[in-house]
């Protein structure tokens, strides 16, 4: 897609200020992707990671630690001495609180600095890596401060800001955080990030539609009689409680991650391959979704928790027993919805998506199920051959498999499912950058195909708000499930109303 073409090109020299420099997400995936980003040699060798946040700390220490989480968490390990000596030494730490206005002015100091000695030509790259309620605050500062303007006589000299999501709670709050940001930065300075947009086997979705002419013309209601998408985890929260208390699996999966892999399945093709005008398409889709009255909550929304239980022969902890959560806690950590799209292409075609802590098995998936054929000259069972499915699996496994019938050998005509296989690395071997790669990248090239513009997050938003609502009063009833199935009942009811049944998640991928 629109970033191909940037694959191979390296990023300007600019300053990259991380907020919230001592987190989770800094160790487990921003160094790591710089660190990966040089030795491809697609970052500059004159760019300058400054870690900005609260706790003391010396540059030394802290590239210490970066060394560290390079170590354990890059895709390529060990780290390579001499590369890292070169990257190390333009890495650097500034402590201030995030309220504080001095050490905003202390950091434009530090980066007039930087401008000079490595000539990053008043290049910069905001991450906001922290709690989402300190955003709007450090957008604010670095407004006061006047880093966030820009030259209008020199339009390399960029400022750009990556935003991490929640983007919000709900539309009220996401409203106000983007009002917020775009005090500051304009919207064309604002990348927002959903890392299921960096990865390979979701950019590959608009390559396998619209780079394959025997698809497109079957993409639509006369061919298809529904399509499943499922990210499902093995794992729980993982000491993550706090967080997903205030979150739950519908507005920390559905919300982002699933209605985006949903926008690039049901949009249609764009004018061209560039940002705004694949945007403008995912943006038509999620205006297409007709949010629910309360009643078709209750119908078509299932929520679950899961409950202490045993996976692997292992006893473990319900969600209720995690870290920082409410012993009466509601939050769901699985949910599965029914949407509609209501347009030309779509209409009647039921889009069934689900996503869960706990389950039985990992992977994220979308399935395409296609109407079968008619089994008249099969004697099939009831009338009806198997469906044709085809399987888009994110990952792990990624690739994509066709279910087909086929003969079974023998001297009668016996007819069984069978699957036509691809598999990325088998194909294409096994180089796949992180997602984190990729959309650092990205931003540093100015190119925000991959991130989310203002528009996509409300649209989003306002579908899943009218959910929360009806969740917040107790309709449906939150469903307990035992940690290692497939999520509540009333999830598999849901499909059984309609006549049809989930997927197994990953079935190809372990025949
Ligand atoms: C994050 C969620 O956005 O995505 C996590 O906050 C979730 O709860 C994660 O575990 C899943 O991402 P991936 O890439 O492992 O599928």
């Amino acid at each position: 897609m629109a970033g191909e073409k940037n694959a191979a090109t390296s990023a300007p020299p600019c300053a990259i200020v991380i907020f919230g420099a001592t987190g989770d997400l800094t160790a487990r995936k921003l160094l790591p992707a710089l660190y990966n980003l040089t030795r491809d040699g697609l970052l500059s060798k004159s760019t300058v990671v400054i870690g900005f946040a609260r706790r003391p700390k010396t540059d030394e220490e802290f590239r210490a630690e970066m060394l560290e989480a390079i170590n354990t968490f890059s895709r390529c390990k060990p780290v390579d001495a001499e590369l890292w000596r070169d990257l190390a030494q333009r890495i650097f730490y500034h402590q201030s609180t995030f309220e504080n206005a001095a050490g905003y002015h202390s950091l434009a100091d530090r980066l007039a600095d930087v401008d000079k000695k490595f000539k990053t030509g008043g290049r910069r790259l905001y991450y906001l890596s922290t709690s989402p309620t300190e955003f709007g605050q450090i957008v604010e500062r670095l407004g006061d401060a006047g880093l966030g303007n820009i030259d209008p006589f020199n339009s390399q000299a960029w400022r750009r800001a990556i935003v991490e999501k929640p983007f919000g709670r709900n539309l009220a709050t996401a409203r106000e955080l983007n009002q917020h940001i775009n005090r500051v930065f304009d919207e064309s300075q604002v990348y927002r990030i959903d890392h299921y947009l960096g990865k390979q086997t979701v950019q590959n979705l608009l390559v396998f539609r619209f780079a394959n002419g025997i698809f497109e013309p079957i993409w639509n209601r006369r061919y298809v009689d529904h399509i499943q998408i499922t990210v499902g985890e093995t794992l729980g929260v993982e000491g993550r409680g706090g967080y997903f208390e205030n979150a739950g699996t519908l507005r920390d999966m559905v919300q982002n991650h699933l209605m985006q892999l949903l926008t690039l399945i049901a949009m249609e093709p764009p004018v061209a391959l560039d940002g705004d005008a694949i945007r403008d398409e995912k943006v038509r889709v999620l205006k297409s979704i007709q949010p629910f009255t309360p009643q078709e909550v209750a119908l078509y929304t299932v929520r679950g928790q899961y409950s202490p239980g045993t996976v692997d022969g292992k006893p473990t902890i319900g969600y209720l027993q995690e870290r920082g959560v409410a012993p009466d806690s509601q939050t769901e950590t699985y949910a599965a919805v029914k949407l509609d799209i209501n347009n030309w292409r779509w209409h009647g075609v039921p889009f069934y998506l689900r996503s869960g802590k706990h389950l039985k098995r990992q992977g994220s998936e979308v399935s395409i199920h296609f109407n079968s054929a008619p089994g008249v000259l099969f004697n099939a069972p009831g009338g009806n051959l198997a469906r044709n499915i085809l399987t888009l699996r994110i990952q792990p496994k990624e690739g994509i498999s066709l279910l087909i019938n086929a003969k079974r050998p023998g001297t009668v005509t016996r007819i069984a499912p069978a699957h036509m296989d691809f598999e990325y690395n088998e194909a294409f071997g096994s180089y796949s950058p992180e997602a984190y790669e990729r959309l650092l990248l990205d931003a540093m090239l100015g190119d925000s195909t991959l991130f989310i513009r203002r528009d996509e997050v409300e649209s989003a938003w306002s579908i899943i708000d009218r959910i929360e609502e009806s969740w917040t009063s107790g309709t449906p009833p939150l469903a307990m499930y035992e940690p290692g199935s497939w999520g509540p009942q009333a999830a598999n009811e849901l499909l059984a109303r309609d006549g049809r049944t989930w997927d197994c998640l990953g079935a190809d991928a372990s025949r």
